[in-house]
This record gives C-alpha cells, sequence and structure tokens, in this order.
C-alpha cells in the first residue's frame, strides 16, 4: 500500500513532538472526542442539517452564537482558511479598479485578494526597528496623511498583530479611518484569542475595524483551514458578503470544519478563557526564566518605538546570542523534538495557545539552557532587514495576467516583474508583480539565497530565473 501522508502523520503522531505552532488545538480534544465522530458526521447538505451559501438553520444560528462570541454584528465561517476569508472580504467592500491603501508586509493572501477583485494599490510600510532588527507597526499619522492626500483610497487594509505579535494602534487608526470615511479591513489571522482576555491586546473588532478576518485555527482549537469573517459595523453590506463568500467557499463546505469552528467558540465561552488565561500566567513566567538564561533575549516590547503600541505575548520571539534563529529552529526540531513556528535570521518564533502545557514550556526552558552552555558562539552579521522600497510600474494584477518570459537573475534589473519574490519566512513579498528590479533588488534576492532563506517566485534548480513582463 502507497499511503507516503499517511505514512508520515503516522510517524508524527508517534514523535509526539512538542508544538510551538499552528494548529491552535496542539493534537488535543476540547469539547468532544473526535475520535468518536470522524468519519460519520462528515455530512453534507440533507434534510435536517442547513446550507453554508444560504443558512437558515443550524449553521445560521451557529454564526450568530459566533458573531456573540466574538462581539461581531454579523460572522461567517470560512471553510477556505483566512486565505478564502480575505478574498471575500476585499470582494465585499471594494469594485473591480477600486484603490486599497495595504500593508506592504501584508500576507500573500492580501496580494491575491488584490489580483482577483482587479484591484489597485498604494502601500503603507511598517516602521523598521534597527535596534531590534524588527519590523513594526504602523503610524496612525501616516495613514492620516495617505488618506488626506489621496481620495480614491477606499480601503485600509491592515495585518494585526503582524508575524511577530506586534500591535499597531489600531484603535487609534479606525478613528482616522472613519473620519476620512473609509473602510477598515483588518487581516487579524493571528488575533482570533484576543477577545478571551484582558491579558491580551484589544481584538480588532473591538477597536472599531469595520471587517475582520480571523485563523481560528492558529490560535484557538479548530481544525486547519477554519477562520472566520466578522463584521463590526454597517459599512459592509451583509448582502454582498453572502454573495462574494460563495465565489470563494466550496459548495460542498465541511460539516467538521464548521463544526470545528463551534465547538472552538463555546469551548472559549467557558473553560477555554480561563484555561487562557492560566497559561498566560505561566508563559509570563516562562518569558521570566528564559530571559534569566545567558545569552537568550526575549524581545517583549520596546517602550522608546511608538509603532509598537502592543505586543501579542503568546508569541515567543526570542533569540540566542552567537546563533542564528533559523539555526536554533533546526537545534531545537533536531535535538529536542520542540516545533516551532517560525525563525528568521536573528529571531525563533514559538506560538503559544491555550492549549500547550506548563510540561511544554518547562522543555523549551530546558533545551535553550543546554543549547545555551553546549552551542559554540558564530558569528551573526549585521544586515538591515527592512523592506526596500521598489517601483511600481504596472497594476499587480496587469503584470500578473501579461505576457511573461523567463530570464536569468542576473539580467533582470530594469525588467518589470511578473511574479511574486517572497522570502519565507514570514512570506512578505519583496518584489510583487508591476515592480521594477533595480540592483538593490536583486543584490538582496542573492544576499538572501546566499544565507538559505526559502525564497518562492524564483525559477530553477538554484533558483536562478526570473519571471518578467515580456
Ligand atoms: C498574516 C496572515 N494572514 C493570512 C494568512 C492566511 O491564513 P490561513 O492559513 O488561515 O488561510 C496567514 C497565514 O499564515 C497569515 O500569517
Amino acid at each position: 500500500m502507497n499511503t507516503p501522508i499517511l505514512d508520515r502523520l503516522k510517524k508524527l503522531k508517534r514523535d509526539n513532538n512538542i508544538s510551538f505552532h499552528t494548529p491552535g488545538h496542539k493534537g488535543k480534544n476540547t469539547l468532544i472526542n473526535w475520535g468518536d465522530y470522524i468519519p460519520h458526521i462528515d455530512t453534507t447538505e440533507i434534510f435536517g442539517t442547513d446550507n453554508l451559501h444560504d443558512p437558515k438553520g443550524i449553521i445560521k444560528e451557529s454564526q450568530e452564537l459566533a458573531a456573540k462570541a466574538f462581539g461581531a454584528k454579523e460572522t461567517l465561517y470560512s471553510i477556505n482558511g483566512t486565505t478564502g476569508g480575505i478574498y471575500i472580504a476585499l470582494g465585499t467592500v471594494t469594485k473591480p479598479g477600486d484603490k486599497v491603501l495595504i500593508q506592504r508586509d501584508s500576507h500573500r493572501s492580501i496580494y491575491n485578494g488584490i489580483i482577483l477583485n482587479r484591484l489597485n494599490v498604494e502601500y503603507i510600510y511598517p516602521n523598521y526597528n534597527e535596534k531590534y532588527k524588527i519590523l513594526t507597526g504602523i503610524d496612525p499619522e501616516a495613514i492620516e496623511s495617505k488618506l488626506k492626500r489621496d481620495k480614491d483610497i477606499k480601503v485600509v487594509a491592515l495585518v494585526y498583530p503582524n508575524y511577530y505579535g506586534i500591535c499597531s494602534h489600531i484603535e487609534k487608526i479606525a478613528e482616522i479611518v472613519h473620519k476620512y470615511n473609509r473602510i477598515l479591513l483588518v487581516d487579524e489571522a493571528h488575533g482570533s484569542h484576543f477577545a478571551f482576555s484582558d491579558k491580551l491586546p484589544i481584538s480588532a473588532l473591538k477597536a472599531g475595524a469595520d471587517i475582520t478576518i480571523q485563523s481560528t485555527h492558529k490560535t484557538l482549537p479548530s481544525f486547519t483551514q477554519t477562520s472566520m469573517v466578522h463584521v463590526g459595523t454597517d459599512r459592509v453590506n451583509i448582502n454582498k458578503l453572502k454573495t462574494i463568500s460563495s465565489l470563494y467557499q466550496s459548495t460542498s463546505p465541511s460539516y467538521l470544519f464548521m463544526l470545528s469552528l463551534e465547538i472552538a467558540r463555546a469551548y472559549m465561552e467557558g473553560e477555554g478563557s480561563l484555561r487562557l488565561d492560566k497559561t498566560i500566567n505561566i508563559l509570563c513566567e516562562s518569558i521570566k526564566t528564559l530571559q534569566n538564561i545567558e545569552r537568550v533575549h526575549v524581545f517583549t516590547g520596546d517602550k522608546e518605538d511608538k509603532t509598537i503600541y502592543d505586543k501579542d505575548i503568546t508569541k515567543i520571539l526570542f533569540r540566542l546570542e552567537g546563533m542564528a534563529g533559523t539555526r536554533v529552529n533546526e537545534i531545537l526540531r533536531e535535538d529536542y523534538n520542540i516545533f516551532l513556528e517560525m525563525a528568521d535570521y536573528y529571531y525563533a518564533l514559538a506560538l503559544v495557545s491555550l492549549m500547550n502545557e506548563k510540561g511544554d514550556f518547562k522543555k523549551l526552558i530546558r533545551s535553550m539552557e543546554n543549547i545555551a552552555q553546549k552551542e559554540p558562539f558564530t558569528k551573526i552579521e549585521d544586515i538591515n532587514i527592512n523592506l526596500i522600497t521598489p517601483k511600481n510600474v504596472l497594476p499587480i494584477y496587469e503584470a500578473f495576467y501579461s505576457n511573461k518570459k523567463i530570464i536569468d537573475l542576473n539580467e533582470s534589473v530594469g525588467k518589470v516583474s511578473a511574479s511574486f519574490i517572497t522570502p519565507y519566512p514570514p512570506g512578505i513579498p519583496i518584489i510583487c508583480p508591476g515592480e521594477e528590479i533595480t540592483k538593490e533588488l536583486e543584490e538582496q534576492i542573492r544576499f538572501l539565497l546566499g544565507k538559505n532563506i526559502e525564497i518562492i517566485g524564483l525559477i530553477g534548480y538554484n533558483k536562478e530565473k526570473i519571471e518578467v513582463v515580456d
């Protein structure tokens, strides 16, 4: 029997690794034992169930309960993750050809949504903290000055929190966006848990966002691919939301997924919130212990930096002196069976959810103590990870759908890119379709390749080619 996926998943189950990554359920049951229900509850639209595309019964009721729990006027289940939720949300609040102000360090799904909905973009850049080598939040004043100058911007689309758990001053931003009568869309993929503890940053809905999209599966106990689109204000047309949702969601939405969203919500209304608060207390103690380990530094914020308005503590962002974050990640995985969410040149990031247990933190601390004692110092270069501002030549969707040709990277300077060039992690495109490839960008690509950073979008065995507009 040839079953490569099953074989690997069985091994993963046997290995019983410690999970500091998504999904937020961390392999544990909450209100029900899923083993008792799968596969017989994997049903479809039959008598007595409901239809996600026109909910009138149990799905309607379940979504209404979710709206109440998360503080929304209306909630829509997305069984195609936040990726699908973002396509739906962008399509709901725009018309093709509209201009959207987006955060340059947006996730790929925002860029895909821009292409699918044929939108024009204007960028707002995150700030860069040189001391800590981190991309931080967005200046509310910078948004105000863009909105004041450019009457064509219809929607402001931000990511909150960012990949490192850094939060912009979202309340102030919502106030400004509404002062100029525009719509605030928030990619809150990493913030579903904010609604359930006052020890966490404010949720985007509470801060006044018009529409937010949350990957419930990332930080709460639901299955991968399950997300919610929440509407916060009357500025969003609910009928349009439902119509657009049908464009991007399967006509056979999974009942397992929808149930998993319901279970996550129901759990968080009771035991889950208490467990979250307990986990946060353990987490605070664990961070203190980690910080006391020689060579280990945990980033918890920078009071001097006004663009770090808040920091989600459940994303432990840490580094080890004398070792790249990517290497720390590798050692934790290979020698200690601890799997992190991501790592970059400087930092490693452990994503904590309420389902992590005390033992997980103890193991992380012990492992870091060992690594800090045992592993030699290596040279860490002083590199600038700030985003380079490229020159936009064509709208993203025009370049994306243009005639293309593949050329060598070393012949690409001055040409217009036809694809996204995206280093992972964290998945922020450094070049978008329609942008000119400058010498500086070409050198940055070579530098990242030299550091063994994975870059999606380049072509060829050695990633030596790039697709440009013909
Ligand atoms: C900021 C951000 N937005 C959107 C997404 C897409 O979320 P999903 O995996 O739920 O489709 C991700 C996924 O990693 C993300 O990090």
